[in-house]
């Protein structure tokens, strides 16, 4: 019979991930001493995507809602609008522009009118490389220019413009943006552009074929309910702003999401890992001699992965207050990472299946703690 493990969670101080996608809209309020709030979470390890829902139980739709973003945008995953929204934002002759450290934004005005309903420009920022990808290519850059609804429901619409290199044209409002960029090198930093035009980007808005889905935010906590616009063709990025941005937000993209109604990828990751160590053969006594070496490393990736989805799952449980609150932790780490051994480990002999955390039969255990990741295929 499986039991669940009740244990205590060893966990680094979640906190709430400050700065977002959506800073500056009602779900994000700027700090009233316009101080440039510093994110929580991050690009890597376990502050990275496979586990913002482990940093705080309020970001569990990261790792288990069906509408997520980014997503490879195609016919099948994206419409294209037949009504094309209204743009108009707001040349200004400078603009706060501010590093988050997950991202550096540009404080804008601006409407955007969508089947008649308004939504106004609350800020835009910058993605490296892409977050979403069209007909699976990925492209260097990606704006994301966020719009909360003028009547106050909450709704957001993000419009992402994707920038290819080009040794020949440059998109000009880009260069205007990251004129003083070397002064915001550090993440709670801000300055001024230099003056903004629009009357590109918006030309450019107004010509291209425009796709259209219902996602998420692509940073934590992950909210559904955002209708993205992206232009199906990319603006040009001359190589020197192209390594400017680079060089300053390093790499901030979520990885590809499953496309809307499929199950989350982190889940169906889950219980494939736990498919797999199932079906794993019993490696004969020679077999384990001999790979003693690759062995180790293979238990020390399974378990640092391990942990991941064990902390993910064990969120997910302490968010609901009618769950006990079970994991497959302990205090004795699987990794060597000192961030894994703050946070949660796996205790031998439990695995992540279905989101639930369950224990399996030492004998099954043990093999998946013998087995090499070269013997597998
Ligand atoms: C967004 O930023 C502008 C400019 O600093 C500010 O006036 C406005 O109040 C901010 N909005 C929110 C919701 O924080
Ligand atoms: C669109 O992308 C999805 C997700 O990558 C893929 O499963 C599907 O086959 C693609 N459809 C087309 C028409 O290319
Ligand atoms: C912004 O400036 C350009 C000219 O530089 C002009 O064509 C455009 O209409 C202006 N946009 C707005 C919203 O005023
Ligand atoms: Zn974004």
């Amino acid at each position: 019979m499986y039991k669940h493990g009740i244990i205590a969670l060893l966990l680094l101080a979640a906190r709430n991930a400050a700065a977002s996608c959506v800073h500056n809209t009602s779900l994000k309020p700027r700090a009233e001493d316009g101080a440039v709030p510093i994110s929580t979470f991050g690009y890597t390890g376990l502050t990275g995507p496979f586990n913002w829902a482990g940093l705080d139980a309020a970001n569990i739709a990261c790792s288990t809602s069906r509408t997520q973003s980014p997503i490879n945008l195609n016919s099948s995953t994206a419409s294209k609008l037949s009504t094309r929204p209204t743009f108009s934002f707001n040349n200004v002759s400078s603009a706060e522009f501010e590093n988050l450290g997950t991202t550096i934004e540009v404080l804008a005005t601006g409407t955007t009118t969508i089947s008649g309903k308004a939504f106004t420009l609350k800020q835009f920022h910058f993605h490296s490389p892409s977050e979403h990808r069209i007909d699976e290519e990925y492209f260097p850059l990606e704006m994301h220019m966020v719009h909360e609804a003028a009547d106050g429901d909450g709704a957001i619409a993000v419009v992402a413009v994707l920038f290819e290199i080009d040794a020949v044209d440059a998109t000009q409002l880009l260069k205007a943006v990251t004129r003083n960029i070397d002064k915001i090198q550090r993440p709670g930093s801000k300055t001024e552009t230099a003056g903004l035009d629009f009357a590109e980007l918006t030309a450019h808005l107004r010509n291209a074929p425009l796709l259209t889905y219902q996602g998420s935010l692509t940073t934590p906590p992950c909210a559904e309910g955002l209708t993205f616009i992206v232009p199906q063709k990319p603006m040009p990025l001359d190589v020197d702003t192209y390594r400017k941005i680079k060089g300053t937000v390093k790499f901030n993209a979520r990885y590809t999401q499953n496309e809307a109604g499929l199950e989350n990828i982190l889940e169906l990751g889950c219980k494939a890992v736990d498919e797999a160590k199932k079906a794993a053969p019993e490696p004969s006594s020679s077999t384990v001699e001999s790979v003693v070496s690759p062995s180790a490393s293979a238990v020390t990736a399974t378990g640092t992965l391990e942990s991941t989805l064990a902390s993910t799952v064990a969120h997910a449980s302490s968010a609901s207050p009618t769950t006990t609150t079970t994991s497959c932790s302990s205090s004795q780490s699987a990794s060597p990472t000192a961030a894994a051994e703050d946070s949660v480990t796996l205790v031998e002999g439990h695995h992540c299946i279905a989101g639930a955390c369950v224990k399996r039969p030492a004998a099954t255990a043990a093999k998946v703690r013998r087995r090499s990741r070269w013997e597998r295929y």
